[in-house]
């Protein structure tokens, strides 16, 4: 029920033999229905592109095709913002508590399901068990959340209220946008994904959804989960293509009412810009809901617990092979101890194994082969630029594998320090002291996660002010952010800090009408 207070969604245990065998079950369930064409759902109508087809593959056999994915063009783009158009009137009417619920539904739908869904990340995105796996519970826990935020929302009176003025009756209510364009990312393809679909639709919005080219047949099975769980036609419309064709062509649209989007910085600059333009007939200014990239640093001075800061970097590192929006690319070291941690960073990065994800490897593929292309070209950067201590090269095979390559003594203003690899890359630079290295760690047009590795209490309260991120955390990983507990979001290049999984976030997917009444 809405009113049960909210638990995050706990993580399997697989050193458990019954939960192993689970697991390898529906790796190989999945595994049997791999290779399927998949339709366009818009307005509840599956719409089949015979002509036009996005190949999905898996990136560690790219070999092996996931499915065949129906491409919509603009004229299907419209089809099915003319149906997401249609849908909103209805939708919008229906009681927040009501919608409320249908997330619920899904939620808990998911989590009898929630393996085969970790088991199609496991092929599509190439995770590893546990890193599917907490994919898998942070989409149940964004439905979870959501769900009671609707709830919470809806009664402003309690946790809004209004100043009382003498003969007049007052209230505040949020109520729904119009038509939204979803455009997430293939990082989190099921989580993110599910998180801002379902955030905009429990607002009573309806969607336009056009999932990620690498990763659209895992967003094709949340579709069906979501109309299972009764959202009804029209409000969920799953349109895959390309970026240029049909993402240029939502953004630009009049009847677009909001862009909620998760990606890299330029794709996020490009949206703002073009959403910034008024079309003939557009009676509003866009909202953009942009979560872009990063180039998040572990800071680590003289005082600190050596070995968990050497083990949080090497997790926040290469944890999914460094293609999270919150990875470390950045180690920042205090000189007296930099040697030590640095050599402990290395005898860890050794012990990773890169291999399947299917078996479990703890590093697997990056997503594709433009990606492999660019974080190999990264790789011959550092190599001028720093000294390469570990890692960097392909891995024998078909895959697209990299070894978890570490650069150390990185100039702060290099590009390997600078720019965004979205890879198993991890520069690491050494700072005369605790402050110098926070300076460093700023130095970045990016804000979305750090650590500070301390016992030094002064310090850290000097770093809790100082870190300019979205998501700062001390003495631990910088990856990881759990819904409810640490509300996701990041500052500067990094985004619009639209707080995913806090209590802000709904108010982006909603306006506040207000209502005075004499009596
Ligand atoms: N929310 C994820 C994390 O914290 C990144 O998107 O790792």
């Amino acid at each position: 029920t809405p009113n049960a207070i909210f638990h995050n969604e706990p993580f399997t245990d697989f050193t458990i033999a019954e939960e192993r065998d689970d697991f390898l079950q529906a790796l190989s369930n999945v595994k049997s229905k791999l290779g399927a064409h998949y339709p366009l759902l818009i307005g509840g109508e599956s719409i089949y592109t015979e002509q036009r087809e996005l190949v999905s593959l898996n990136p560690a056999e790219p070999e092996q095709v996931i499915g065949y994915v129906s491409k919509a063009g603009q004229e299907f783009a419209e089809h099915a913002m003319q149906n997401a158009l249609s849908a909103f009137t209805l939708w919008s009417a229906v009681p927040a508590e009501q919608r409320a619920v249908v997330l619920l539904k899904a939620a808990s739908l998911l989590r009898i399901r929630k393996h085969e869904f970790s088991a199609w990340l496991v092929y599509e995105s190439g995770k590893n068990w546990a890193e599917a796996d907490a994919d898998t519970a942070e989409a149940i826990d964004f439905m979870e959340y959501y769900a009671r935020e609707m709830i919470r929302l809806s009664e402003t009176s309690v946790h809004q209220p209004l100043t009382s003025i003498s003969g007049e009756d007052n209230k505040l209510k949020y109520i729904p946008l119009g038509v939204g364009v979803i455009i997430p990312p293939w990082n989190f393809p099921l989580a993110i994904l599910a998180g801002m679909t379902s955030a905009a639709v429990v607002c009573g919005n309806t969607v336009v959804l056009k999932p990620a080219s690498t990763t659209p047949v895992i967003a094709y099975q949340f579709c069906k989960l979501m109309k299972e769980a009764g959202v009804p036609n029209g409000v969920i419309n799953y349109v895959p293509g390309s970026g240029a064709e049909i993402g240029d062509y939502l953004t630009l649209h009049p009847k677009t009412r909001f862009i909620c989007f998760t990606g890299s910085k330029e794709v996020g600059l490009r949206i703002n810009q073009l959403a910034a333009q008024t079309e003939n007939g557009q009676i509003w200014i866009k909202r953009v809901i942009a979560e872009m990239g990063g180039k998040d640093g572990i800071v680590v001075d003289e005082t600190a617990d050596l070995p968990a800061a050497a083990v949080a970097i090497v997790n926040s590192a290469f944890g999914f092979q460094g293609q999270k929006c919150s990875a470390a690319s950045r180690a920042i070291i205090v000189e007296s101890v930099y040697d030590e941690v640095v050599s402990r960073i290395i005898e860890l990065t050794r012990q990773l194994k890169v291999g399947l994800p299917e078996q479990n490897a703890s590093v697997g593929p990056v997503i594709d082969e433009n990606s492999f292309e660019q974080i190999l070209e990264y790789i011959e950067i550092g190599k001028e630029e720093g000294k390469l201590v570990i890692g960097g090269e392909k891995v024998e095979g078909s895959g697209y594998m990299i070894q978890p390559a570490v650069f150390i003594d990185v100039d702060p203003k290099s590009r390997l320090m600078q720019e965004e690899i979205f890879g198993p890359v991890l520069a690491v630079t050494p700072a005369r002291n605790w402050e110098e290295a926070i300076r460093v760690y700023n130095d970045t047009e990016f804000g979305l996660t750090g650590s500070f590795f301390s016992t030094n209490e002064v310090r850290i309260q000097e770093a809790l002010n100082r870190m300019h991120c979205g998501n700062l955390y001390v003495n631990r990983k910088c990856t990881g952010a759990l819904v409810g507990a640490h509300p996701f979001g990041g500052f500067n290049m990094s985004g619009t800090d639209s707080k995913a999984g806090g209590h802000d976030y709904l108010l982006l997917f909603t306006q506040a009408k207000l209502v005075s009444r004499k009596i």
